[in-house]
């Protein structure tokens, strides 16, 4: 990747479309055959836990080529109180530029913005030998869980940053997704027919 070669800006209006056709080729079969996460970032947009000022666009020859936004977010502390803190996600890039470190470069940028907000941590679920070399690690090791989850259950997928140095210190807790992130299949299906067909595939290595 030449260091020059994009640039990263807040979403507009006029992008909404080709953001969400992004969305959709970046992750269409990786995690199940098809994908919901251009109707996730279709009805995200709409939530009041939506961040404006953290979803970004990244754009090189006029193109876009990826994104990643934020949301607001709690813990539940074991001790009652309520922690606010920032989910992340959908990121995603397109398929042709993947693994030439845009992602890393989108996902780095967007973090320094959130933290010049002053928000005190991000807790998400992803893969560590990616959020890994931004500074993630497993949120277990700063003494949240994640809900809904049976204990001794593999957590290794729920990550966490910290943006202010020692946020989570002192704190357990369990973490809770947005209601926004869940859709239906069914409002997924229909989202979908107003794009290009693409065929869905059951591929290795999916996991729903
Ligand atoms: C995940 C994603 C955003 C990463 O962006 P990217 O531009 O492909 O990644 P980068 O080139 O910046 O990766 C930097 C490093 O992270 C690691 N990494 C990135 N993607 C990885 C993956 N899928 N598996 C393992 N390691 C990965 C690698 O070490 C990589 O360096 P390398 O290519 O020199 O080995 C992008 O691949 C994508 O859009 N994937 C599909 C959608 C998705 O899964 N989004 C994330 C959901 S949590």
């Amino acid at each position: 990747m030449n260091k020059k070669d994009y640039i990263i800006r807040l979403e507009e209006k006029k992008d909404y479309r080709e953001v969400e056709n992004l969305v959709r080729e970046s992750f269409w079969n990786v995690y199940r055959p098809g994908c919901s996460e251009h109707y996730v970032i279709h009805t995200l947009r709409d939530d009041e836990a939506f961040i404006p000022e953290l979803d970004f666009v990244m754009e090189k020859d006029g193109v876009l080529i990826g994104q990643n936004m934020f949301m607001k977010t709690i813990i539940e502390a074991d001790d009652g109180r309520v922690v606010d803190v920032l989910t992340m996600g959908p990121i995603g890039i397109t398929p042709e530029l993947k693994r030439k470190g845009y992602g890393k470069a989108i996902l780095d940028y967007s973090l320094e913005k959130a933290t010049k907000m002053g928000f005190g941590a991000v807790l998400f679920e992803g893969n560590i030998d990616f959020y890994g070399k931004s500074g993630f690690d497993y949120a277990c090791k700063f003494g949240i869980r994640y809900h809904d989850l049976p204990e001794g259950a593999d957590a290794s997928f729920f990550l966490c940053k910290e943006l202010i140095p020692g946020y989570l210190d002192g704190i357990t807790g369990v973490y809770q997704t947005p209601q926004g992130y869940y859709v239906s299949d069914e409002d997924v299906e229909a989202f979908d027919k107003a794009f290009p067909p693409k065929e869905k595939l059951k591929l290795p290595g999916q996991i729903f």
